[in-house]
């Protein structure tokens, strides 16, 4: 056992809408299983994120209900927080940034990039109405991708490409609220000088070793284009610039994706202050032996891999520039950034406006929550573009969760629980037994390996492998057919109850919520997987309420190794842990998927 620690840093959803299985199959549940693998094998995890508050998204969205921005934050944080502790995502603080904290940490991360040079102030080409003389907002300029060549790029971001933009890059620009043609003045902004990383950023590529090799190239290919970007935009919405005359400005804030990647400090930072221990931070982020793998799907990549990881080697005054580390100290740099692909649905791309969605919410209203985290862990985008469709995800379902593992369970503890009405003493073991329970207690080597990597398909099909071992020795036993011979027949069960036990610890990062099941169904009592639960809290600084996820993770008693069970042990009648689906779900959910696509 060890006790590194380890910090999981989750991307931060957008708080512009609920999110969809799509989102959830990217940082969600893959973020999760590590976490929860991790603290199983006796590290000290600590797995930050939150909702993503400023930025257009929101803007856009608040403009088309007429609402305040903040209201759009607050009612998506609190939807968001929901879903994904539905999910059972043992965030140990789920936070958002609209804190004052956030706002405070972002601020002392600029200024410790001035301080050693990294930020030069440069004017550029702003948008202003022609009519009114006022300056236009990034998101109220609307034309041309000239990347892509769709019409309808907003000037900060291109929805079909994805690419982030400068209006005065878009083709055609006119102002969305009245039509216009946008004058293009002078705007001074201050700019982030990533070219001053080239070295120190190929320095650190050049040592990560287990990354995904088309992550690592990816990101190695971003060094050859490195530009100075702007760290400032024209917006009403978003973190202040923490400057002399810059402060005060109503039309200029930071831009939301370099506040927004600071979140994985400023949440480490506000746990450590709600903890009681206001300097317990430092652990994961300062210690020289401290990871961090940051979870995310591929359109995030570029901020991880190259911004974040600029932003901190320059606070930490190791660009070209050189420099001193700002007030905090030198901070890590990540040890590994884990992209998965996108997630398709029925062949299709999601989109919300079109209507090719399952939220998260929809889901978990209708079917468990290990079902879907299953699907994503075994079916999921970890490599590539994978599709979730409903056929598929009852079959797997079914075939998988109900016929395989859970009719083992099943099948095992009613026997037991029928003729012994506990946990059977067993007699000398006969060499099938040993065989399979040196699988089953081998495998923690095996597939802990395997996830200790990210290797999450890997390691749940070697996990379902060893179950399908197990099942296969019982029908090979057939303890119903030894009603002659208690003595083997309760060695038989005995064996098959310790290969569950196994393979639920296996499992147990997939299926927490199976994994309680399957523990109190072997008679266990207390937690065995740790479930994250909603608190509400009020800002630190401010005293403005808002919900968080947090956690009592400690108290759990699963663990990455083989745990006896105990003969004697009582064991009732079970349960099924799994629901069986029935196929008119498939149709059901065809219909109501198509139902509003044009
Ligand atoms: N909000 C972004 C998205 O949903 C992710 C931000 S990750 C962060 O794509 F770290 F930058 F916050
Ligand atoms: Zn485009």
């Amino acid at each position: 056992m060890s006790d590194r620690h380890i910090l999981t840093a989750v991307a931060w959803p957008y708080a512009n809408g609920p999110r969809h299985i799509g989102h959830v199959s990217g940082f969600g549940v893959p973020s999760d299983v590590f976490s929860r693998y991790q603290r199983m094998a006796g590290n000290k995890v600590l797995m930050v994120s939150g909702t993503d508050e400023h930025g257009t998204p929101i803007t856009v969205a608040a403009d088309a209900e007429g609402v305040s921005p903040q209201q759009i934050a607050d009612r998506n944080n609190r939807i968001i927080v929901g879903d994904l502790t539905g999910l059972g995502l043992s965030y140990d603080l789920f936070t958002r940034t609209t804190t004052a904290n956030h706002a405070a940490v972002s601020q002392e991360i600029f200024l410790g990039l001035l301080k050693n040079g990294y930020v030069f102030p440069q004017t550029t080409l702003g948008a202003i109405s022609p009519s009114t003389g006022r300056t236009l907002p990034d998101r109220y300029i609307e034309g041309t991708c000239p990347i892509c060549g769709y019409d309808g790029a907003r000037g900060d971001q291109c929805d079909n490409c994805g690419n982030q933009l400068d209006p005065v890059d878009l083709v055609n620009p006119v102002s969305k609220i009245n039509g216009e043609t946008p004058k293009f003045v002078e705007s001074e902004h201050w700019f982030l000088d990533l070219p001053a990383f080239a070295k120190a950023l190929g320095d650190w590529l050049g040592t990560r070793r287990s990354w995904r090799p088309n992550v690592l190239n990816f990101s190695v290919n971003l060094l050859e284009d490195l530009k100075p970007r702007s760290y400032t935009r024209d917006i009403d919405w978003g973190i202040r610039i923490p400057l002399p005359d810059w402060r005060e400005r109503d039309d200029k804030r930071i831009y939301v994706w370099f506040d927004a990647v600071v979140g994985y400090l400023s949440a480490s930072i506000e746990w450590a202050r709600r903890s009681g221990d206001p300097e317990a931070w430092r652990q994961w982020w300062q210690s020289p032996d401290a990871d961090a793998y940051y979870f995310m799907g591929k359109d995030n990549i570029v901020f991880h891999a190259e911004i974040w990881p600029a932003q901190l080697l320059g606070y930490n005054g190791a660009g070209d520039k050189g420099g001193t580390p700002g007030s905090y100290g030198a901070l890590n740099l990540p040890t590994e950034v884990v992209s998965s692909e996108f997630l398709t649905m029925e062949g299709k791309k999601f989109s919300s406006s079109r209507r090719v969605v399952i939220y998260v919410r929809d889901f978990l209203e209708r079917y468990d929550a290990d079902a879907l985290r299953y699907f994503i862990a075994v079916a999921g985008p970890e490599n590539q573009d994978t599709d979730f469709t409903w056929a598929e995800f009852r079959r797997r379902n079914n075939d998988e969760l109900v016929a395989g593992w859970g009719n083992l369970v099943n099948r095992s503890i009613s026997m037991a629980a029928k003729n012994v009405g506990a946990v059977p003493q067993p007699g000398d073991l006969a060499d099938a037994d040993r065989d399979l329970l040196a699988t089953t207690s081998g495998a923690f080597g095996t597939v802990g390996d395997l996830l200790g990597r990210n290797r999450q398909k890997a390691a749940i099909n070697e996990a379902m492998r060893v179950v399908g071992e197990a099942n296969k020795y019982l029908s090979d036993q057939a303890p119903w057919k030894l009603k002659e011979d208690p003595a083997r027949r309760d060695s038989v069960l005995f064996t098959a109850l310790q290969a569950i036990k196994d393979c639920n610890g296996l499992l147990s990062p997939f299926l927490p919520h199976a994994a309680q099941q399957v523990h109190e169904l072997l008679g266990g009592e207390g937690t065995w997987s740790v479930a994250p639960r909603i608190e509400e809290v009020t800002d630190l600084d401010d005293g403005r309420p808002y919900p968080v996820i947090t956690g009592d993770y400690e108290t759990g008693q699963a663990v990455w190794a083989s745990v006896p069970i105990t003969p004697g042990t009582p064991l009732a009648a079970p349960k099924p842990v799994f629901t069986k689906l029935d196929e008119s779900i498939v149709e059901e959910e065809l219909a109501r998927f198509t139902e509003g696509t044009p």
